[in-house]
């Protein structure tokens, strides 16, 4: 039986602004967002350009301060860490693979994957030893002696990939990390991600276009101007969206609410679309259906069954027996 999962990474209330004297004055990258991601979830961000997907991921890796909202990372959080607990913290948690390999020049490719160790303090001759293990898994061996600028996009993506792993990080968070790469070198790439997942339990936050990428996560996160809009995926936490106030609505047209706002919108019943538009939905409660709310007195279960009429008589159940809606409170 496995242990019960922790929590990697937690964010709640993340608002980023970047400041800008220009004329189209500041721009608000995120707007009040809550994530959460297990131990060992694999979870993708898709979304439009601009949609605050590199904002996202740098407020959750401690690479840029939100504006507000507080970062759990490893059940720490970071705003109350010294700066120097905080660079422990990220080196022993987390790793970043970009969408460019972001190496360093002047290293070769042993050298750059043995650097995070040599940061924490491991003598050379270790760090380059564990470097040139992680360099002959990725099928880099023959190349570590190779400065970026003489191997090819896939190869300095295999060489950032063991430059992330070296550390044993718990979280990877990759920035498009096969954006850069043609679709086989992408599946290679994917195909490590897959291997580290399965086999060590690595939790990934991925920011992706790619197809591909998206489906090998346990569920993804759609971010539009700087909101979560959707949450796809076999394995949805409704508590997450109770939380953020999202509401789904699955590849097969279902709509799910939070308990709190369909208890505020009168509970279930049929609704019209008066207005369809792209990306906007206005329910309007089919009148012969509206239950009239007064404001006094007390709450009492609804006496029929708001979706389908059911009449639930003296019972007390709370599940409609003809279509499964839940029995709404109304005021006596
Ligand atoms: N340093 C910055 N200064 C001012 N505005 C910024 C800065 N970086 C990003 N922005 C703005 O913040 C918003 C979100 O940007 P972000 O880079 O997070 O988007 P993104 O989803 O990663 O886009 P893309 O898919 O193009 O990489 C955009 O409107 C962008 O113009
Ligand atoms: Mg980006």
């Amino acid at each position: 039986m496995a242990n019960k999962l922790n929590e990697i990474l937690s964010a709640s209330g993340l608002y980023h602004v970047y400041e800008s004297k220009a004329e189209d004055g500041n721009v608000v990258a995120l707007r009040g967002l809550h994530v959460r991601v297990m131990e060992g979830e694999a979870v993708a961000i898709v979304g439009p350009s601009g949609s605050g997907k590199s904002t996202l991921l740098k407020c959750l890796g401690g690479l840029m301060k939100p504006s507000a909202g507080g970062v759990m990372l490893n059940q720490r959080m970071m705003a109350r860490l010294t700066g120097n607990e905080l660079v422990k913290l990220r080196q022993e948690t987390v790793s970043f693979i970009f969408q460019d390999a972001n190496l360093l020049n002047h290293l070769n490719a042993l050298d750059n994957v043995a650097q995070p160790l040599r940061h924490q303090g491991v003598l050379p001759w270790e760090a380059r030893k564990k470097a040139q293990k992680l360099l002959d898994r990725l099928g880099m061996g023959e190349r570590s002696n190779g400065i970026p600028e003489e191997l090819s996009g896939g190869e300095q993506q295999r060489v950032s990939i063991a430059r992330a792993l070296i550390t044993k990080p718990k979280l990877i968070l990759a920035d498009e990390p096969t954006g850069a790469l043609d679709p086989i070198t992408s599946r290679e790439i994917l195909n490590i991600f897959k291997d580290l997942h399965k086999n060590e339990a690595v939790a990934f936050l991925v920011v992706t276009h790619n197809r591909e990428v998206a489906s090998f996560a346990d569920r993804s996160l759609e971010l539009r101007d700087g909101r979560f809009v959707a949450q796809h995926g076999t394995d949805v936490d409704i508590g997450d969206l109770t939380v953020s106030r999202e509401i789904i609505i699955d590849e097969t047209g279902t709509v799910t609410l939070p308990p709190d706002i369909l208890a505020k919108i009168g509970g279930a019943g049929r609704f019209e679309l008066p207005k369809l538009s792209k990306d906007i939905i206005n329910f309007e409660r089919v009148e012969s259906d509206k239950i009239v709310i007064e404001e006094k007195g007390e709450l009492v279960l609804s006496p029929n069954c708001p979706a389908c009429r059911y009449d639930y008589g003296t019972g007390t159940l709370q599940m409609c027996p003809e279509c499964g809606a839940s029995r709404p409170m109304i005021k006596s």
